[in-house]
């Protein structure tokens, strides 16, 4: 069996900076309600018609790819973690591959939408294809351009104010250097509050409760056109939903279950952890999450304050930084953990 390591990590974030003081101009809310309740004090907005999730993921997958000091035709395959895809279908990994022009011969590509633990999920996945030895160089992706997709009236300001757009990619490697690379993930899901957070129309659920046909605009008798209706727009249904308190309760409690399930199936302990990469959702989520661990300030990334969160481009951004800033070092112990919409989260354990 082989293990599996990160050969190259990479980062893009775009140029356009966007304050809270800026959304003030769009919606109810100000500078200091923001920095208080989330740690956020900017974000980075895609240009429209110029950017995409899939332009921003070239950029990071291109500095990857360089790092991990490997052509892009010896990539097996590609696994792109995202929820703001450029099309419904196909997904955004193929696009990737077109993008970075590599041929289709010998590269698979899969996308995946677990949203926030998107990048962990897609970590796992790249990590059992290295392990049985089918693949030697897998891409892995996460990103995001959520300023697409976000309603900017006060009816939207509790989700809006927090998202940012960005991309980050690893080089996922074949290794056989025992005990080092990924030690281990975890992955969980539980479906019971799926629409606690949730972008639910456009879609295909076709008012499946009653009072959600009224809601969304079916009529009984139809087929077709019912994937968006006027009504699902008028209503500004075609936006994210969240019900932050309750998913911030959720994270608290999951963030620390899951870390500690990581570190006792492979007999290490939360002293041992020299860098904590949160999934970016919320500086006081991560700063909760510190201290049940027990971690120093300079042993946790922590980049919201800058980018806002990015959603399954928050955790390789965030591990691209503290790599790039010299404070992941080889031997080191990396955890990364995320909790977010589904409910899904989960947590690796890397030895660098
Ligand atoms: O990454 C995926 C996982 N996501 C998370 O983990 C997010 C977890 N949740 C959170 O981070 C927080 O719940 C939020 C930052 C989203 C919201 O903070 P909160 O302290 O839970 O606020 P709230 O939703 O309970 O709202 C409190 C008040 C409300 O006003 P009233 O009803 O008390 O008058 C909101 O309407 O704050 C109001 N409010 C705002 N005010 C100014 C909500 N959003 C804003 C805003 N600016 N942007």
């Amino acid at each position: 069996m082989y293990s599996s390591k990160i050969a190259g990590i990479g980062h893009y974030v775009p140029q356009q900076v966007v304050t809270n003081n800026d959304l003030s101009r769009y919606m109810d809310t100000t500078d200091e309600w923001v920095q208080e309740r989330t740690g956020i004090k900017e974000r980075r907005y895609g240009l429209r018609h110029k950017e995409t999730t899939t332009t921003m993921a070239v950029e990071a997958a291109k500095i990857a790819i360089e790092r991990a000091g490997i052509d892009k035709n010896e990539l097996d395959f590609i696994i792109f973690a995202t929820l703001s895809p450029d099309y419904y279908f196909p997904g955004c990994g193929v696009l990737l591959q077109r993008a970075l022009g590599i041929s289709g011969n010998t590269c698979g590509a899969l996308d995946i939408r677990n949203q926030c633990s998107g990048f962990i999920y897609a970590l796992s996945v790249a990590d059992q294809f290295i392990r049985t030895g089918m693949y030697k160089n897998i891409l892995v992706v996460g990103s995001e351009m959520h300023s697409m997709g976000l309603d900017f009236s006060t009816r939207g300001r509790n989700v809006t104010v927090i998202f940012g757009d960005g991309a980050g990619v690893a080089v996922l490697q074949a290794s056989d250097r025992e005990g080092s690379g990924v030690l281990t993930t975890k992955l969980h899901a539980d479906g019971t509050h799926a629409e606690m957070l949730s972008f639910i129309s456009p879609g295909c659920h076709g008012g499946y409760h009653d009072e959600d046909k009224e809601k969304f605009g079916f009529p009984d008798d139809e087929y077709g056109g019912l994937f968006i209706t006027q009504k699902m727009i008028d209503d500004h249904l075609t936006y994210p939903f969240m019900d932050g308190q309750f998913v911030f309760k959720m994270a608290v409690q999951k963030f620390p279950e899951v870390i500690n399930e990581a570190l006792e199936s492979v007999g290490l302990k939360k002293e041992d952890i020299n860098m904590l990469i949160p999934h970016q959702a919320n500086l006081r989520i991560s700063q909760f999450v510190q201290r049940v661990l027990g971690l120093r300030d300079d042993q946790v990334w922590n980049n919201i304050q800058k980018y806002g969160n990015t959603t399954a481009a928050s955790i390789p951004i965030a591990l691209s930084e503290a790599w790039e800033a010299g404070k992941i070092k080889e031997g080191d112990l990396v955890c990364l953990a995320a909790f977010g919409s589904g409910f899904t989260w989960g947590s690796a354990l890397i030895r660098w």
